[in-house]
């Protein structure tokens, strides 16, 4: 094994690791290969081991002994445990200024706590959030690197290399301190959940409200993916709705099982909006939404109870189609909104200093939800960069101010057509909260005082106040 030569090493290498490696080596770098058990590195090898320079290495050793100092090294493998014996593994073998960067989904506070314990040993590191899939790695993922500004400097060209490419810039930038980078690839596969939520709002109307055939669907979204709402979930959903089971010659959305399934980092964005008291409604309506759909028994038990007097399908269906446009385009900024509200919260628990702006850029390509949306959220920041919601941005307020009607209408007749559209729903009324004068909260707040002498504040004075409710209190 030739050592010191390496630029880069990558360990854990399935699906996205070896991509990922395959990527750096097209990209003109020598990459060091590592995997636990041989079988995978030799696989990809035999595969691909003309494509680019690779070392083969076998121990931990040999792979932290075939690179070039400091020496890098990103992993790839499953979250969790197996990230954190990785780690402890390449730790022991490295020296003080080597750099290691996670590159799995690891949950942000994991990414906290594994950053300040090699910072004890002298060591970088940065969790760095990749998003994209194996497509995605192979020609161009974003990435969402957080961890030591110093580390970056070193690591930041390679990663800036290998990522995807928008306009002439990469899809990857330094996020900011240790858990910053996961924290924010969380919030994004939260906004990714949204959005294929709102999507399937959008296609059950279609579908059960207006009765269109599911090929009929597909060339709407292929429409829309014309216009703003124009994206890679919009693109694939028309892919996915025209593809028709060659054994049934059914749409094969028909022959798919209607439940959906999670490997969890939806649930993470919503309790940790929980814990920092962001309302991410949309992101957690698609959570609950996925999870209703999955609670078979319960879903097999309730078939047949009422659902009261139906009103008709509307009358003009292109009309209704319009509206329902209006809607997920409305529903899908909110969802935003949200979004970029927990990483605006997170960044100030943590002391972050998360740039807004720069994350829509880096979103913009690589990712799954890359979209033509993104640049107005770029722009919403970088006239504003302390924007209080996106929904005040003067290029989504307006778009949202148009479209309300359209909105309402949608969840109106959703409702009384008894066609569940738990985000579309929730999200306007997050809208109509946002923009209330008054909220019922002075009643909460009444009763808090009244049960625990909680208190509460007046609107004409300063001060704390509590009422003495009845005599014998
Ligand atoms: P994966 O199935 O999550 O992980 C498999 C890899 O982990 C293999 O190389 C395996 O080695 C290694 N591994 C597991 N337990 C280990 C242990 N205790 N010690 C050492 N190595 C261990 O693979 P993946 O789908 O390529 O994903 C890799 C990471 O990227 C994950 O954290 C994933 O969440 C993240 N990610 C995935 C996607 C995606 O679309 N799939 C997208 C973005 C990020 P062996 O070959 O020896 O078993
Ligand atoms: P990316 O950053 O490219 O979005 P990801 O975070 O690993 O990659 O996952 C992409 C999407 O594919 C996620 O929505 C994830 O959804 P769940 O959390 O609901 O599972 C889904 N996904 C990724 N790997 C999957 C797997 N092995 N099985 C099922 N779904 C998977």
């Amino acid at each position: 094994v030739p050592t010191g030569t390496a630029q880069i090493g990558v360990t854990g290498l399935a699906v996205m690791g070896s991509n990922i490696a395959r990527n750096f080596a097209s990209h003109g770098y020598t990459v060091a290969l590592h995997n636990r058990s041989i079988a995978k590195t030799d696989a990809l090898l035999e595969k691909h081991g003309d494509d680019g320079d690779f070392v083969r290495t076998e121990t931990v050793e040999e792979f932290v002994g075939a690179l070039e100092r400091p020496r890098r090294v990103l992993i790839m493998v499953q979250a969790g445990a197996a990230t954190d014996a990785v780690i402890n593994e390449l730790a022991d073998a490295m020296e003080a200024g080597d750099i290691i960067i996670d590159g799995g989904n690891a949950l942000y506070t994991d990414t906290i706590r594994r950053e300040a314990a090699m910072a004890e040993r002298g060591l970088l590191f940065i969790g760095a959030g990749i998003s994209g899939g194996e497509e995605g790695a192979l020609n161009g993922p974003s990435i969402m690197p957080g961890g030591p500004a110093k580390s970056y400097e070193s690591v930041g060209p390679l990663l800036e290399a290998v990522a995807a490419q928008v306009d002439g810039e990469p899809c990857c930038t330094h996020i900011g301190p240790d858990g910053s980078g996961h924290f924010v690839k969380m919030v994004h596969n939260g906004i990714e959940y949204a959005d294929m939520q709102l999507i399937g709002e959008a296609y059950d109307l279609m579908r059960r409200a207006l009765d269109l055939p599911v090929a009929e669907i597909a060339d709407v979204f292929r429409e829309w993916n014309s216009t703003e709402l124009e994206s890679y979930l919009i693109e694939i959903t028309a892919e996915v709705l025209s593809q028709v089971d060659a054994e049934t010659g059914k749409p094969l959305v028909d022959v798919i099982v209607d439940e959906a399934g999670q490997k969890g980092t939806g649930r993470w964005t919503v309790k940790a909006a929980l814990d920092l008291g962001i309302p991410t409604t949309g992101i957690a309506e698609a959570v609950f939404a996925r999870a209703l759909s999955s609670s078979t028994s319960q879903r097999t038990a309730a078939q047949g109870l009422a659902s009261g007097t139906l009103s008709a399908a509307p009358a003009d269906k292109k009309a209704f189609v319009d509206d329902i446009k209006a809607a997920l385009y409305a529903s899908k900024v909110v969802a935003y909104a949200q979004g970029f509200d927990e990483i605006s919260a997170g960044s100030a628990e943590y002391g972050w200093n998360v740039d807004r702006g720069s994350l829509a850029t880096i979103w913009r390509g690589g990712c799954i939800i890359r979209a033509q949306f993104l640049n107005r959220i770029r722009e919403a920041y970088a006239t504003d960069p302390e924007l209080p919601s996106l929904l005040l941005a003067p290029y989504f307020r307006e778009a949202v101010e148009n479209g309300v009607d359209a909105w309402r209408r949608v969840v109106a007749t959703a409702t009384t057509m008894g066609v569940p559209v738990p985000a579309f729903a929730s999200s306007l009324s997050y809208y109509d909260a946002l923009r209330s004068e008054r909220l019922p909260a002075a009643l909460t707040q009444g009763l808090r005082d009244f049960f625990g002498a909680h208190t509460y504040k007046r609107v004409d004075k300063p001060g704390t106040f509590h009422t003495l409710w009845s005599e014998d209190r």
